[in-house]
């Protein structure tokens, strides 16, 4: 199953689709994760991608779907795929549909939060240099600052700080909502999922929607 995970910075894509990925036996690819561990690797994408992704704006389209292309080529890509974070804009979509061709995309998934709650979310949100995501209130660590998986320290990334995430819901509303348009004019099935809710229930209706 080929699936897109859409929805604004914080709506909890990554949170779903590690579970998602694991029930389906598919992997999760998120550009997000990757370019992050550019940077943090100080690869010669990292370098050119850390300065626009500190002031949320986006990477640009050569480097990104050069990436993307590279990963989803890989062995364990070739039965399926969770896309998250990627496409970002028409431009990104255009590429993939021409790369994927004829055997295409299955469904996009489209979780929704409102604005105040996303802030919420994303100025508690901490992660781990593994990219394991927790919450300061909703999805506590078992040890305070410590990842529950791999015991690295948890920290704050330079683009969840609250300025920064105003700009990230604005490049969202002009570059990659108009994707939910585009996508139903291709005919491509979009399940839209309430965002809001226990991360269990979410996850439930996600499977539910996308095996119907
Ligand atoms: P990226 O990492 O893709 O950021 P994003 O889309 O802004 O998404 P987030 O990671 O912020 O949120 P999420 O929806 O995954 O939420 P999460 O599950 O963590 O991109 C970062 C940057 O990289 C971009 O700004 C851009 O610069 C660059 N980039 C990436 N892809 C690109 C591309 N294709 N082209 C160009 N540039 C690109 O959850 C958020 C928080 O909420 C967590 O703390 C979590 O614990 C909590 N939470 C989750 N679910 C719930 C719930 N149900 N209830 C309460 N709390 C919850």
């Amino acid at each position: 199953m080929r699936l897109l995970f859409l929805g604004p910075p914080g709506a909890g894509k990554g949170t779903q689709a590690v579970g998602v990925a694991q029930s389906l036996n598919i992997p999760h690819i998120a550009t997000g994760n990757m370019l992050r561990e550019a940077v943090a690797a100080a690869t010669p994408l990292g370098l050119q991608a850390k300065a626009v992704m500190a002031a949320g704006d986006l990477v640009s389209d050569d480097l990104v779907i050069g990436m993307l292309m590279d990963r989803i080529a890989l062995p364990d890509a070739s039965n399926g795929f969770i896309l998250d974070g990627f496409p970002r804009n028409v431009a990104q979509a255009e590429a993939l549909a021409t790369t994927l061709d004829r055997e295409g995309l299955d469904a996009a998934v489209l979780i929704t939060v409102d604005d105040d709650e996303i802030v919420r979310r994303i100025s508690g949100r901490r992660t781990c240099p593994n990219q394991h995501v927790y919450h300061q209130d909703d999805n506590q660590p078992l040890v305070p600052d410590v990842c529950n998986i791999d015991g690295e320290t948890l920290y704050q990334r330079d683009d969840d700080q609250e300025d920064v995430v105003r700009n990230r819901l604005d490049v969202y509303r002009d570059q990659t909502e108009p994707l939910v348009a585009f996508y139903r004019s291709m005919d491509l099935p979009i399940h839209e999922v309430n965002g809001v809710g226990s991360m269990d229930e979410i996850q439930r209706a996600i499977l539910e929607t996308i095996s119907a």
